[in-house]
């Protein structure tokens, strides 16, 4: 796995993938953008025992300040569509990613950076990051999925007032607002998103893990009923192995063994 704008490590089963372009803010230029979908579409499928991801920026300023503006200039015709379509298709598969992600969220969090945090399973944010998506003050409006996941996430009002206003909003207004799960302070901004990792794989199947966050994506999936696949995975989970390890686990008083099976 080469790659150029992410770096990636893998420690006791979670990799932790930067956003590696410190002096640009960690912007996401078409480049990062194909290195995220390699990623989350290729690359981490191959990693034997992975078990989750956590998504974070490089330095103290930012987890991602955008799409890079720098390569807005040239777009024509349609290719505004063509790259928002990439985008879409790149968040939509961390989103429906089939282990758990993270996003570990510190400084700015703008446009395509606060687009991406959304789209991660779980956002867990330093007390002095700040997120919103300014995109109207360049005369645009979010392309990576944002007035839906904000829309989702914090209610239409009050993704109306951000995305309008387009003021970002701290932390503490973030986890008011159920913008982000958690706030904690720099120095202990991964070692939480970790803990909290950590608690999730231990305690869940990994298969189940995979069929919640489809499930709960389909919620919000034009054309799809969330209920049948309720149903549909449910079925499904009920006839795997780890299925009978974590009640057979439950029934026998013990910790369950989880086989991703
Ligand atoms: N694209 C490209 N470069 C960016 C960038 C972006 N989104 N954000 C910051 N940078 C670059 C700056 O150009 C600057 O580079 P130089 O040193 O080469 O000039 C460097 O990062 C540092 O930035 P600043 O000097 O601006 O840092 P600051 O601390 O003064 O301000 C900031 C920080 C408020 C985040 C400011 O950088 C900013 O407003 N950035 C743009 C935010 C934005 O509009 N994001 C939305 C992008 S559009 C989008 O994301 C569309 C979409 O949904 C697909």
């Amino acid at each position: 796995m080469e790659y150029q704008h992410i770096l990636v490590n893998v420690e006791n089963g979670i990799a932790t993938l930067t956003l590696n372009r410190e002096k640009a803010l960690n912007a996401i230029n078409q480049a990062m953008m194909t290195e995220l979908g390699q990623f989350f579409r290729h690359d981490a499928l191959q990693l034997k025992g992975l078990k989750g991801v956590i998504v974070t920026g490089s330095g103290t300023k930012a987890f991602a300040a955008g799409a890079d503006i720098k390569e807005f200039s040239g777009l024509e015709g349609d290719g505004g569509g063509k790259l928002s379509q990439r985008g879409h298709d790149v968040f939509n598969a961390i989103e429906r990613f089939q282990m758990p992600v993270i996003a570990a969220v510190q400084g700015w969090a703008l446009g395509a950076g606060c687009e991406l945090a959304m789209a991660c399973h779980l956002r867990i944010a330093s007390d002095t990051s700040k997120m919103g998506l300014p995109e109207a003050t360049l005369g645009l409006i979010p392309g990576y999925g944002g007035t839906q996941r904000l829309a989702q996430l914090v209610g239409k009002g009050r993704a109306l007032e951000m995305l309008m206003t387009t003021t970002p909003i701290d932390a503490q207004k973030a986890l008011a607002w159920g913008l982000v799960n958690k706030v904690v302070a720099p120095t202990d901004l991964m070692t939480e998103a970790i803990a909290l990792m950590n608690v999730i794989i231990s305690k869940s199947a990994p298969l189940a893990l995979a069929k919640i966050a489809q499930c709960v994506t389909d919620v919000y999936t034009e054309g799809v009923n969330g209920f049948e696949s309720e149903v549909r995975e449910f079925n499904n989970l009920c006839q795997t192995a780890d299925f009978r390890e974590g009640s057979a686990a439950f029934v026998e008083k013990r910790k369950a063994n989880f086989k991703g099976e």
